[in-house]
């Protein structure tokens, strides 16, 4: 169970000092938005290089970014250690994950709400990471959507039948009240941006995200003696 909180909700102006507010998480989530994939802007490579720098914990870049093709190999480059691209953005998905993952970065395809698992789901083998998104993207601070726990099930079901290790992260709105669907539902990384940096101790607060996933995941209700 790991914890991804993203920036997006931090203080910009201190973004070194914001990251070392959650340095007991396992992962910084780094949402990258160029106004023409999502209706928003937000930094790109030089920003992403610095983070790289001075983070104490390893990045995880999400891309919603039209021609993640050309760009999203630049991010693993800059130092990111899981690059996520939309699929609805890439041409050659499968090229492209390999591509990430020779420059040393897990790869991670991401889907939107209005976008189906199925047709996306023999990409699987080639990836480190699903992400399904619980809000549309571009924005912090949208509601949770609880519709997509069935592509999360869905999700979990297709990377146990893959076997190896893909991670199935779920992205927008999750907070101490919606971790345990998303859990329940099979997810294992779990991006929060406003329930973490809005919180006094954001330590604190992913503390009790990880620990509210862990005992909602379903291995653990499956095997209630394991940790
Ligand atoms: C939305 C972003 C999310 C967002 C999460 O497009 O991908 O990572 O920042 O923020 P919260 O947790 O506030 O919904
Ligand atoms: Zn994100």
């Amino acid at each position: 169970m790991q914890i991804s909180p993203s920036i997006l909700a931090c203080d910009f102006a201190n973004l070194e000092s914001e990251l070392n507010r959650i340095d007991n998480a396992d992962w910084a989530h780094v949402d990258v938005m160029d106004a023409h994939f999502v209706p928003n802007l937000t930094l790109g490579l030089p920003v992403v290089e610095a983070l790289a720098r001075i983070s104490p914990i390893p990045l995880d870049c999400h891309l919603m970014i039209d021609d993640p093709d050309r760009w999203a190999p630049m991010y693993a480059e800059a130092g990111a250690s899981s690059v996520t691209f939309h699929i609805e953005a890439a041409c050659e998905p499968a090229s492209l994950a390999r591509n990430l993952r020779s420059l040393g970065a897990r790869a991670g395809m991401a889907l939107k709400p209005g976008t189906a698992l199925a047709p996306y789901a023999d990409l699987l083998p080639g990836l480190d990471m699903i992400l399904i998104m619980t809000v549309e993207p571009g924005f912090g601070g949208q509601s949770f959507m609880a519709d997509q726990m069935s592509k999360v099930r869905e999700a979990r079901e297709a990377v146990d039948k893959c076997g190896g290790e893909i991670w199935v992260q779920v992205d927008g709105g999750v907070s101490a009240t919606t971790i345990e669907a998303c859990a329940e539902a099979g997810a294992d990384v779990f991006v929060a941006g406003s329930a973490v940096f809005g919180a006094e101790v954001a330590a604190s607060a992913v503390d009790q995200l990880r620990e509210l996933a862990a005992r909602h995941s379903p291995a653990r209700v499956r095997f209630p003696h394991r940790a």
